[in-house]
């Protein structure tokens, strides 16, 4: 008899989004006339850098004829890319990592729900509350993790870790020691950073514990603070106890081409076997490469054209955050991120939940937010914006909430 794997059947249903997109066409419906803005929005929205649409154009073209045509794409990336990203992100920041410890993928969620599968199911695991679902869902999927608990609104089995105010929105130690431990800075949703003698402290409890983190900076490009480091390999002895994540996404605009990658240094061992091996034999098997195509996109966002353009980019998003963050202060409101994150994490007014002040904003400014709820049990009382919209749309949502 066929059985199916039921630790599957303790997820709890994606909801957030449907909810959303659901209240709003509800109002919309009855409100034709509003016009709504949307700043709940995570995808980017600034079209691809010229650069990168040159490179694109370029390899297209290589395609077409049979002497420059590409097929399969090795497994771990083409060497370019692999010595672009060296070179760029780690050695030119004093950070030793090899050409060959960098494996490309398809992006950034991929990696994040497929590293789990290199561990044992018996490993505990430590996210964040709030946290990027993809982190508790994959182990959840694996078996990590007992059933949901209703009442604390989380999986029993996990160690969740608090970021709120009192901690300045940063995980604290937790009383168990966790085997694998997953940390995202720049945060989503909270917007929050850490500074490498934070994140040295995380990385000398790992090393200490004999715990794996698990990395992921898919929004390093918007730091601004010079003690906020971009990599933990910039922190010492992280080479023995993290690995990295990395997306084109949000840094380049790769949201819809697809690019990514996870590094896994030759140094980190545990159980007496190297994870660098263990995750070149999962990447080999079940991956066959990300389009060359997209790689050759990937390595013009190095060229100095390219950095030149999404620098630009990158400010125009963060002139919103800027717009949000300032406006909403002076509206009274308390805030927080927007300073080295695209997001914007602010405590909702009058102790309303996260869902009421979703209601609240949408039908007095007719703006659109994230309910922190949705992000995990202590996400409640807070509310997630972004700064991917337009800058006319940012200005325009903030002096309706400034004027409500
Ligand atoms: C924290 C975090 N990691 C990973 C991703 C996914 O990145 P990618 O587009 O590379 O799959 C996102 C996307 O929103 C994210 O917020």
């Amino acid at each position: 008899m066929v059985t199916v794997n039921r630790n599957y059947l303790k997820l709890q249903g994606s909801y957030l989004f449907s909810n959303i997109a659901g209240k709003v066409n509800a109002y919309q419906e009855v409100n034709p006339e509003n016009k709504i803005i949307r700043l709940g929005i995570g995808d980017v929205t600034q079209p691809l850098a010229p650069s990168i649409i040159e490179a694109l154009h370029k390899a297209v073209e290589e395609m077409a004829h049979a002497e420059t045509f590409h097929g399969y794409a090795p497994d771990l990336g083409y060497e370019f890319l692999r010595n672009t990203i060296a070179e760029n992100d780690y050695r030119e920041r004093g950070c030793e990592i090899m050409p060959d410890e960098i494996f490309i993928s398809d992006g950034a969620k991929s990696d994040s729900g497929n590293i789990q599968e290199i561990f044992g199911t018996d490993n505990k695991v430590a996210v964040c509350d709030p946290v990027y679902p993809v982190y508790v869902d994959t182990n959840v999927m694996a078996g990590r993790s007992g059933e949901y608990n209703t009442s604390r609104e989380n999986f029993d089995g996990m160690i969740y870790m608090p970021c709120r105010e009192e901690n300045g929105f940063l995980p604290e130690f937790p009383k168990e020691i966790p085997d694998l431990i997953y940390l995202c800075f720049p945060n989503n949703p909270t917007g929050s950073a850490i500074t490498k003698e934070q994140l040295q402290r995380w990385v000398d409890y790992a090393n200490k514990n004999g715990s794996v983190i698990i990395y992921d900076a898919a929004y390093e490009a918007y730091i601004s603070r010079k003690e906020v480091p971009h990599s933990i390999y910039e922190c010492k002895g992280a080479q023995t106890c993290a690995i990295e994540l990395r997306s084109f996404s949000k840094n380049a605009g790769f949201t819809g081409v697809r690019l990514g990658f996870t590094v896994v240094p030759k140094a980190l061992e545990r159980d007496g076997v190297s994870l660098h091996s263990l995750w070149a034999r999962r990447h080999g098997t079940k991956f066959n490469g990300a389009p060359y195509i997209v790689q050759r996109a990937g390595e013009a966002v190095y060229s100095p054209q390219g950095k030149a353009e999404l620098k630009d980019q990158i400010a125009y998003y963060m002139r919103n955050a800027g717009v949000i963050r300032e406006g909403l202060k002076a509206a009274g409101y308390s805030v927080s991120g927007g300073v080295d994150a695209p997001y914007i994490w602010m405590k909702t007014p009058q102790s309303m939940s996260s869902w009421e002040f979703f209601d609240y904003l949408l039908e007095k400014a007719n703006v659109v937010g994230t309910p922190g709820s949705g992000f995990g049990a202590q996400g409640e009382g807070y509310f997630r914006l972004t700064a991917f919209g337009t800058y006319e749309n940012t200005l325009e949502a903030i002096d309706r909430i400034g004027k409500l």
